[in-house]
């Protein structure tokens, strides 16, 4: 058993972890754990941009983006945190250029931005070029330009550790346990605050555009200690994945003039969207889809759609919408814009489905996307435990995991990368600062012990159950009856089938018994986790009895905002799930219908 000692442990190398460290280490001795090489890490795979109100081609206004991000929130966000991330966003974007992350250019050299659905100008409603961007691979270069600034300011790193469990002493936080996947040697973090970073749990769904890696690492973790989950019941659906891959498709693809067709050659989201078409938010645009393929307008009445950039098609519908250049002229792409705008989609569609998007539309279908839900935090990344929002001292949460709550029922794109730079940098902060006025707590006799117990059960399991059964099973009832759309009789489905999952995952067995390097032993927790997510989802999602944002149900399609405009908190207790709810924080913008 090694011990090691640091004032801030941050869990997590994605965008959010390695800021977190980044600002936490100017003022604290801090350590970064992470299950994957930090370059490997999920935040390189978002592609489109990170949305902050520069104004460099048009008009705009931190004021205009947090009323969208509100509007797209369905009223569930809290709007002091929202107005906060938007005023922040413009000093964050340039702190990334002052950094050198290579954004893309306009001609002038300033930053390039392109339109993203949800992103209007308030006076016009019409889209707004908010996204800040380098070509598609924006989450690539934040990741890689974080990294190397963390390299330089000496953040220590434990790269392949697994975290197994928080430590908590009465009632404060005091470190984490985690297992050196190399080796197998179990290793005491003892520590004066944590961060957690862990990132989503797209991997509850059969069709994804997340890692593998995204397991719900975080939210298990703190589930397993007490620690409620909020607002579970919302996670977003992407309108394009790559067809039966979900591989994402960017949103940049309709910022550039892409357009979403069916099988009839027609594009419907005229007809559900008709301001914003292909750039509604994606919660429309999701359904939308899944109603036309429903109705059999699918292509070749098949369960996915067209997604099309090709420059005859995006020409021809950039002179429909009156789509103009900032000087004014007619909009125009050609082959090579395309090429430049978006070179690892085509790659991407090259590589694995052998289409070339300049030439032929890509098939798409929404794929599981993104945790609104997560560990309840503050604007500070501080984790609050509770209706009262109570402070757990020395626990941050930050990025995917963590719900602030900045994006309510349904996030814009572009929102993502901004939360975990901003709520990083602030969790990195007011971790630096508890740590200089307070002392490393005593551990318990065996700190180890919890986590030990945990991975022993499985390691010894001697059942007949074959976790990728279970594993398969849990992803097809969750995206059939806990997807885009929802009703009663098919949620209860998945909370029973959750619940068997969960008894028969007693009865597994793995093949590699030992702890060196054992990635069978490693993909049987990170499935507990997962089924743990699932449950409390499935749960969540059951108990609300309206539509709103990415929970959308066919038994009770209006929002309720009498009843509903208020939080979930979900607890793991007694083998089950304890439901509870705090108020949304309403400031400035009082709910109205959504008109699109
Ligand atoms: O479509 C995209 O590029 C995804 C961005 C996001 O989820 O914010």
């Amino acid at each position: 058993m090694q011990k090691h000692q640091y004032e801030v442990v941050v869990v997590g190398a994605g965008g959010a972890g390695l800021t977190a460290a980044l600002y936490a280490s100017h003022k604290a001795s801090t350590a970064v754990i992470s299950k994957l090489y930090p370059t490997r890490s999920h935040t390189g795979a978002a592609q489109g941009g990170i949305g902050a109100a520069l104004g460099n081609t048009e008009e705009d206004h931190p004021e205009w983006h947090a009323f969208d991000t509100v509007k797209g929130s369905d009223y569930l966000g809290d709007q002091e945190a929202i107005d906060f991330m938007a005023d922040e966003a413009v000093d964050a974007v340039y702190e990334l250029e002052h950094m050198g992350l290579p954004f893309s250019r306009n001609p002038d050299g300033t930053i390039a931005q392109r339109p993203f659905g949800g992103h209007t100008n308030n006076e016009t409603g019409k889209p707004v070029r908010r996204a800040c961007y380098a070509a598609d691979r924006t989450g690539h270069m934040i990741l890689q330009t974080l990294f190397q600034q963390s390299i330089k300011n000496k953040v220590r790193f434990f790269d392949e550790f697994y975290v197994l469990d928080l430590l908590i002493v009465d009632g404060k936080t005091a470190g984490v346990i985690a297992l050196e996947l190399a080796t197998g040697e179990m290793h005491i973090f003892h520590s004066k605050t944590v961060i957690i970073a862990t990132g989503g749990h797209g991997r509850v769904w059969e069709i994804t555009s997340n890692a593998y890696s995204y397991t719900g690492d975080g939210v298990a973790l703190t589930l397993r200690r007490g620690i409620p989950a909020e607002d579970m019941e919302f996670f977003q659906f992407h309108p394009t994945g790559i067809y039966r891959m979900g591989i994402l498709i960017t949103e940049g693809v309709r910022g550039e003039g892409g357009v979403l067709i069916n099988g009839e050659g027609e594009r419907f989201m005229e007809r559900y969207a008709p301001t914003v078409k292909d750039l509604a938010s994606r919660d429309v645009i999701s359904r939308a889809m899944y109603l036309e393929m429903k109705d059999g307008r699918g292509i070749d009445g098949k369960r996915y759609l067209h997604m099309d950039v090709t420059p005859e098609v995006v020409n021809h519908y950039a002179d429909v919408d009156g789509r103009k250049n900032p000087d004014g002229s007619p909009y125009r792409v050609t082959a090579s814009d395309i090429l430049n705008k978006l070179p690892d989609i085509i790659d991407f569609c090259e590589t694995y489905i052998g289409i070339n998007p300049i030439s032929d539309p890509m098939p798409v279908q929404p794929t599981a996307h993104y945790a609104m839900g997560g560990i309840p935090t503050n604007k500070f990344g501080e984790v609050v435990v509770d209706e009262k929002n109570t402070i757990l001292p020395g626990l941050y949460a930050a990025g995917e995991v963590a719900c602030v709550s900045v994006h309510g029922a349904n996030r814009l794109g572009t929102n993502a990368l901004l939360d975990l730079i901003i709520f990083g940098k602030y969790s990195g902060l007011k971790a630096a600062e508890y740590s200089a006025s307070e002392p490393y707590l005593d551990l318990p006799k065996e700190p180890e012990a919890f986590a030990m117990q945990q991975l022993d059960s499985i390691r010894q399991s001697k059942g007949n159950e074959r976790m990728i059964d279970i594993a398969a099973e849990m992803k097809q009832v969750m995206f059939d009856h806990v997807g885009v759309f929802r009703v009663e009789e098919g949620m209860q489905q998945a909370v029973d089938k959750v619940r068997e999952l969960k008894e028969r995952f007693k009865e597994i067995t793995i093949d590699d018994k030992g702890l060196k390097f054992n990635n069978n032993l490693i993909e049987a927790w990170e499935l507990s986790n997962l089924i743990d997510i699932a449950e409390v989802t499935a749960v969540s999602a059951l108990a609300r009895t309206e539509s709103r944002g990415a929970h959308s149900r066919d038994d009770y399609s209006e929002r309720d905002d009498k009843n509903w405009l208020k939080h979930t908190l979900a607890w793991m207790e007694n083998g089950g799930v304890r439901l509870g709810y705090k108020p949304v924080q309403i400031t400035k913008y009082k709910p109205k219908a959504r008109a699109y």
